[in-house]
């Protein structure tokens, strides 16, 4: 990887892969590009493009103009936004995917795309999660991505498109906001506390779900990307985890740290549906044998780091 595109760059993910690409690969050589308008220090610090990646014109000049060898594909509806409005669900889910995969083998590109714990659903067995398993997602969130993982093995293995994917969890991190999914509570959580506010929690208490600390996320993605294609049993895609919490322990966590920190319950039905029919817990050791995939951040360390940061942040 030389010249990298990043599609979706505005979001949680895209604007912190941003920076660690160009710290890793050169400014100049990572493009980042979204439907809305970046703006900001970590984009400006090189290219940007205003790309919709349901165009796949738009992704083809890119490549063309900066000459680009692989293209993270981040843009996408999360779980609970796209149950409100299906067909952007699946136009932006998979509109996007099928035009990277596209442009790539044209192009001779590589393509990173997420996966998620929404690609799994109720008959999926939900404690230890296997790699290989039943997938018959109910929500549209779920549908694309498992058409999604079809698609990338598909075109690695009809065109040799160096397609490759992992199962993220809930992510939780501290510069950009999540943009509309199941998980967000469990950053939303922590912006509550530091800021010293009652936090409502939109999951019940005992609800567990598999959940990973940003910085954990992106060194993934960099080592997936550059991992040996010759050891990847597997590509389309791999169960990752760093941990696994109920809103009843992360909330305990939190009040080590913020004692006066208060949370209550008011269910959403959409996201708690949702929520139940996905893993308590995935097991991720074909990620972990097959290129080397170790999170460093657990529940108790990820707390402290976000609390810290955020409350700097409030604080001034
Ligand atoms: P996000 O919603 O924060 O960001 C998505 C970005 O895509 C936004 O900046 C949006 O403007 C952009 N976008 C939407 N439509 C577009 C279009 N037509 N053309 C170009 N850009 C468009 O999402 P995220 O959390 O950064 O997630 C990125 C990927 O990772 C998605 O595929 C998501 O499903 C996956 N994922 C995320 C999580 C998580 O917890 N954040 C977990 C599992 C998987
Ligand atoms: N965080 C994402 C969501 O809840 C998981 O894919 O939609």
């Amino acid at each position: 990887m030389k010249r990298l595109l990043i599609v979706g760059a505005g979001g949680q993910i895209g604007s912190e892969l941003t920076k660690l690409l160009r710290q890793k690969y050169g400014n100049e050589n990572v493009v980042c590009s979204d439907l809305r308008p970046l703006k900001g220090e970590i984009y400006e610090s090189g290219p940007i493009e205003r790309i919709d990646s349901t165009q796949i014109t738009q992704i083809i000049e890119a490549v063309k103009k900066y000459d680009i060898d692989a293209i993270f594909n981040l843009a996408a509806i999360l779980s609970a936004t796209a149950e409100l409005n299906p067909m952007l669900g699946w136009n932006v889910g998979i509109g996007s995917l099928v035009n990277c995969l596209e442009t790539a083998r044209l192009f001779n590109c590589a393509v990173f795309t997420p996966s998620s714990i929404g690609a799994f659903g109720p008959s999926t067995p939900l404690d230890g999660t296997p790699q290989d398993t039943i997938q018959r997602p109910g929500t549209i969130y779920g549908v694309t991505k498992v058409t999604g993982e079809l698609l990338s093995d598909y075109y690695f293995k009809r065109f040799g498109v160096d397609a490759r994917s992992v199962r993220f969890p809930g992510l939780i991190s501290n510069v950009t906001l999540p943009g509309g999914g199941t998980t967000d509570y469990a950053v939303e959580i922590y912006y509550a506390a530091a800021k010293g506010e009652k936090f409502i929690c939109p999951l019940n208490e005992n609800t567990q779900l598999d959940m990973m600390y940003m910085p954990d996320a992106l060194n993934a993605i960099v080592n997936l990307m550059e991992a040996d294609p010759k050891k990847l049993v597997h590509r389309n895609s791999f169960n990752v985890t760093a941990m696994h919490f109920t809103p009843k322990e992360i909330y305990a966590e939190i009040k080590k740290h913020c004692p006066d920190f208060v949370m209550e319950y008011k269910v959403d039905p959409i996201k708690q549906s949702i929520a139940d029919s996905w893993p308590n817990w995935m097991d991720d050791s074909c990620a972990r044998k097959e290129w080397g995939f170790k999170p460093e951040f657990d529940l108790a360390s990820m707390t402290v780091d976000m609390l810290t940061i955020l409350k700097k942040r409030f604080a001034k």
